[in-house]
């Protein structure tokens, strides 16, 4: 089965084609191909991802990175007889800049070997995800293909399950997955494929957002994540001592959920009572914010663990990337042999399209009727009642 995916639900565009091959229960994932525009130059100056502009530039964007791909790989096709009807004018209709591109790169065409269109439906900025979702159902509408509408979390969690290079079988259920993104920082236990329930959740902040936040305060640019890791990182190596105790907040808390805010504002703080810090007091902070928000995320997914006693446990989402969590995120998972852990690969911890590819093959059989399909900017998991 060959899946096109698509994915804009905040400042990536991206889109994969994926091959997927049975055999005997065993399935072999293969990237045909993969492409990613990422924004963030244009949202650095605004600290933060700007919604209406990105959606213009997933407007400008999205189509042609789709054609190049299927140009590149041999599957676009003309074909006289594709127009664009009034149902894919109706379609994007709040994207009119979307629908002159699509009637200039794909009207009189069709595509060959693709059995399905993959579309992040949500969470994520709506202006953002209706661009991806309207593209999506216009493409399908014009090439008469069906769509697999994902959830981008459920993306993230497959994103770490899946082995994209070469054949994989399938993770041991129960699945504990850490989900750490620039929206959301949450638990979520699944007892079978394909079903999923929050465990626990932020009260405030997601854990990604905290440390682009804290980046901003220390003047790195956005997005921030990577750079505290970098410079958290110098720190450690240093052996540089922190310059203030950070709390750990809800560590007490007998809860699964997690809150960054506070964390945030104990740096803000700081920083107001001293402005001028050495480079190497900023980068001994850095770590300490780092260790902080690493030593919550793991001491709640420990409490997980000895609580539902997963077999398989996931960490995805852009945070994911983090090296200091990776590292102890793994300590902490040797201490449970009978546990496996899957951290997904550094190029597909962030939003990515093959992420989309490969949460869609689990929902194969859950084809959307093209004309039908809406955004979500809401989508979650449903939450679960703690009871501890
Ligand atoms: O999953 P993602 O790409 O987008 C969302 O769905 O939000 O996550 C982006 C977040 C950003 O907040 C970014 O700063 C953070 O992931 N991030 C990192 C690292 N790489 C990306 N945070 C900490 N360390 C990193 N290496
Ligand atoms: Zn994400």
């Amino acid at each position: 089965m060959r899946i096109l995916s698509i994915e804009t639900s905040c400042d990536e565009t991206a889109a994969a084609l994926l091959e997927f091959t049975q055999k005997n229960g065993d399935i072999a994932v293969n990237i045909v191909a993969e492409k990613l525009h990422s924004q963030t130059d244009i949202h650095a100056e605004y600290g933060g991802v700007f919604p209406t502009l990105a959606k213009r530039e997933h407007q400008k964007i999205l189509p042609l990175l789709v054609k190049n791909m299927l140009k590149e790989t041999g599957t676009l096709q003309s074909d006289t007889a594709k127009s664009i009807t009034k149902d894919i004018e109706t379609i994007c209709e709040r994207e009119p800049d979307m629908l002159s591109m699509i009637r200039d790169n794909f009207e009189k065409t069709r595509i060959e070997d693709i059995d399905a269109i993959a579309v992040t439906r949500g969470p994520g900025l709506a202006p953002a995800l209706w661009v991806g979702v309207n593209f999506a159902r216009a493409i399908a509408t014009l090439w008469q293909i069906p769509v697999i509408p994902v959830n981008h979390m459920e993306g993230h969690i497959f994103s770490a399950l899946f082995n994209t290079s070469g054949t994989c079988s399938k993770p041991q259920y129960p699945v504990l997955s850490l989900l750490v993104s620039g929206g959301h920082t949450e638990l979520v236990l699944s007892p079978k494929e394909g079903e999923y329930k929050k465990i626990g959740n932020t009260l405030d902040d997601a854990a990604g957002e905290a440390f682009d936040k804290v980046a901003r305060l220390l003047g790195l640019p956005y997005p921030g994540g990577p750079e505290i890791g970098k410079i958290a990182h110098t720190a450690r190596e240093q052996n540089l001592a922190a310059p203030v105790t950070l709390p750990r907040p809800m560590l007490k808390d007998s809860s699964l959920n997690f809150s960054y805010a506070g964390l945030k504002t104990a740096v803000r703080v700081y920083l107001e009572k001293n402005p001028r810090l050495s480079e190497d007091e900023t980068m001994a902070l850095a770590m300490e914010f780092e260790d902080a928000v690493v030593e919550t995320l793991l001491e709640k997914t420990r409490r997980s663990i000895e609580i539902h006693n997963p077999k398989t446990i996931v960490v995805g989402g852009g945070v994911s990337a983090n090296k200091h969590l990776r590292e102890k995120m793994t300590e902490m998972i040797n201490m449970y042999p009978e546990t496996t852990l899957h951290l997904s690969e550094l190029k597909h911890a962030t939003d990515n399209a093959v992420m989309i590819a490969l949460a869609a093959y689990i929902h194969r059989n859950e084809k959307t009727d093209a004309l039908s399909l809406s955004a979500d900017s809401g989508l979650s998991f449903p939450m679960m009642q703690h009871t501890n």
